[in-house]
């Protein structure tokens, strides 16, 4: 019989995708259509813009996904989507594409929550079991987790105010980085990590890493943007540097911000390797930390994590850059995940119609 085949959607944020991926975890067909572009230029996500933008591209995405694979719709096992967490008014747009194709085609439905999704989409490229330690860190996310299996998750830490992925951000508009002619094109933390390479740190004495006595895993971000705000400030003064003088010594706050959030995320992922080697929770050898997320395609921080990780005896797994970010193929790989794991998928999507109006 032919294997399993599943197309998955995905709106929760700023980017509508779709993907056919089958039981042995080939991508056979996939589509993506980022609105990044529109975001950068108003200064971030207006909803309703993005709930606009995701009506408009979601059915050329999901056709695109389809016709690449071959696959007709009446072939699929079933029709996976993100159901939560995320945007509210993007989310719909999805799931009322998904609940559409699931009446129209009889298909099962498998609603997948995303964090599910970036957590297991290592499993898609490397052949790692569970338990493994995940790090995911984005825009929008930033968390530890022991994953113990395709639906159970142990949380170990979360940030109490913003995700690294928007303080590299934040930074990069503070900066007007969008005018810089080398990044105008690039998300906040691309441009950070791209100056940040021609930069050198200010000295950032006086300002202590946050949550150092909390002896959990728990992040927090504003306050090492606070302090970047006052260095920048304090440039702008002292310097008499106008908004657009402000890129000349941009590469040197970029260096700054970068290395401090780097910091922060090594510390508290460092604690949480501890913690699970003192209450077992993974192989006492090779045991795995996985990280996601569009921030983990940073290399700086990547380097940095890999030398906690080979001082642990961990070893560092990252799905491509392409995986890491938001995507159609993780949510269709979740939907196999949980079809070969033999878990609960939905015959009716009853429960799911209030969320569609
Ligand atoms: O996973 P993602 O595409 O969307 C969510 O936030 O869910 O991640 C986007 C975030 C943005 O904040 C972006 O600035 C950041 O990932 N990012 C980076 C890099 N590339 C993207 N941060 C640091 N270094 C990078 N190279
Ligand atoms: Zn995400």
């Amino acid at each position: 019989s032919l294997a399993r085949v599943v197309l998955g959607i995905e709106t929760s944020c700023d980017d509508t995708g779709a993907a056919v991926v089958d039981e042995t975890g080939q991508v056979l067909g996939e589509a993506l259509c980022s609105q990044k572009e529109v975001h950068l230029k108003t200064g971030g996500i207006v909803p309703t813009v993005a709930q606009q933008l995701h009506r408009e591209s979601i059915d050329g995405v999901v056709h695109d996904a389809l016709s690449a694979s071959g696959i007709s719709p009446e072939e699929l096992t079933a029709i996976a989507t993100t159901v939560k967490p995320g945007l509210g008014l993007s989310l719909k747009v999805g799931l009322a594409y998904g609940v559409k194709m699931v009446n129209q085609y009889k298909k099962p439905f498998i609603p997948i929550h995303h964090m599910e999704a970036h957590a297991l989409t290592i499993r898609l490229t490397n052949p790692v079991e569970f338990p493994f330690l995940v790090l995911l860190i984005s825009g929008g996310h930033c968390m530890l987790v022991v994953a113990r299996g395709v639906s159970d998750y142990l949380m170990l830490g979360q940030s109490l105010d913003e995700a690294p992925g928007d303080t590299l951000d934040k930074a990069a508009r503070r900066l007007y980085l969008v005018r810089h002619p080398e990044c105008s094109t690039m998300s906040g933390g691309q441009a950070i990590e791209h100056l940040a390479q021609h930069g050198s740190r200010l000295h950032t004495e006086g300002f202590n890493l946050p949550m150092a006595h909390y002896p959990d895993c728990n992040f927090s971000f504003s306050g090492m943007r606070a302090h970047i705000n006052r260095l920048i400030l304090q440039k702008e003064k002292e310097e008499g540097l106008q908004e657009d003088q402000l890129l000349c010594c941009a590469a040197d706050i970029a260096a700054t911000v970068q290395h401090l959030v780097t910091l922060h995320i090594v510390k508290r992922t460092h604690r949480a390797i501890l913690f699970c080697k003192k209450e077992g929770l993974l192989p006492p050898k090779n045991a795995s930390l996985v990280v996601s997320g569009g921030v983990a395609s940073n290399q700086y921080i990547r380097r940095a994590l890999r030398t906690l990780t080979d001082a642990t005896e961990f070893t560092l797994l990252c799905p491509p850059s392409r995986l890491c970010t938001d995507n159609g193929i993780m949510i269709a790989w979740n939907g196999i995940e949980r079809l070969r794991a033999g878990l609960e998928i939905l015959h009716t999507v009853e429960g799911f119609r209030y969320m569609t109006k």
